[in-house]
Parts: structure tokens; sequence; C-alpha cells
């Protein structure tokens, strides 16, 4: 599964950066972002454990970073983050 995903993702999105500078001001942004629009299902801390996270089917998953990653979109993210 992961073999036929890394196959689907072009080259040059392989390699691409993230355009957005890491700044305190874009991280505080981004977090009141997530707050506002993600949290309701991830949960602040990312973790998937909120009423309707645990409802939905598929569930809402872990996506804090020590969790198992089982799910290709987390293999991707953590490609681009370097860690392997
Ligand atoms: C209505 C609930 C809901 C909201 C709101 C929501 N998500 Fe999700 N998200 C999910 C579910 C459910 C999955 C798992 C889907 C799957 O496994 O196919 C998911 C999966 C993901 C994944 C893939 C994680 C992985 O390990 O593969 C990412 C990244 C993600 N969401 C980011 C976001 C971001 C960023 C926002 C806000 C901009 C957001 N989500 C808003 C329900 C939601």
């Amino acid at each position: 599964m992961r073999a036929i995903h890394r196959w689907s993702v072009p080259s040059e999105a392989r390699s691409a950066v993230n355009p957005v500078a890491f700044t305190p001001e874009a991280w505080a942004e981004s977090c009141a972002h997530f707050a506002d629009h993600c949290a309701s299902c991830h949960g602040n801390n990312g973790r998937g454990d909120t009423e309707i996270g645990r409802s939905l089917f598929p569930k809402a998953p872990d996506m804090r970073p020590a969790a198992p990653r089982t799910r290709p979109t987390r293999a991707l993210l953590d490609h681009r983050n370097g860690i392997r």
C-alpha cells in the first residue's frame, strides 16, 4: 500500500517545500485556524478523541507524532516532515 501511494505522488510534489515561513505569527494563526475548523473532530491535541471524531466512520485518526502510522496520508506527511 505504501509503495503504491509513493508511486502515485508526483516527484515535484515529493520535494515541495512549505511556502509559508515558520514564524511565531504563522504558528499562532494556524493553531487558531485548527481550533476553529478542525478541532471539533480532531481535538485540539490532534488525538481525534472528540464526540464527533469518535462517531464518524472511519473515525478521526490520532495524528499525534507518536501515533502508529497506519494511513497513507500520515506516511506522506511524515515523509514531508523528514520522519522515516
Ligand atoms: C467533520 C469532522 C472533521 C473535520 C471538521 C476535519 N476532519 Fe480531518 N479527518 C476526519 C476524519 C474522519 C478523517 C479520517 C478519514 C479516513 O481515515 O479516511 C480525517 C483525516 C484527516 C487527515 C489525515 C490523517 C492521517 O493520519 O492520514 C488530516 C491530515 C486531516 N484530517 C486534517 C484536517 C484539518 C487540517 C482539518 C481542518 C482544516 C480537518 N481535518 C477537519 C474528520 C474531520
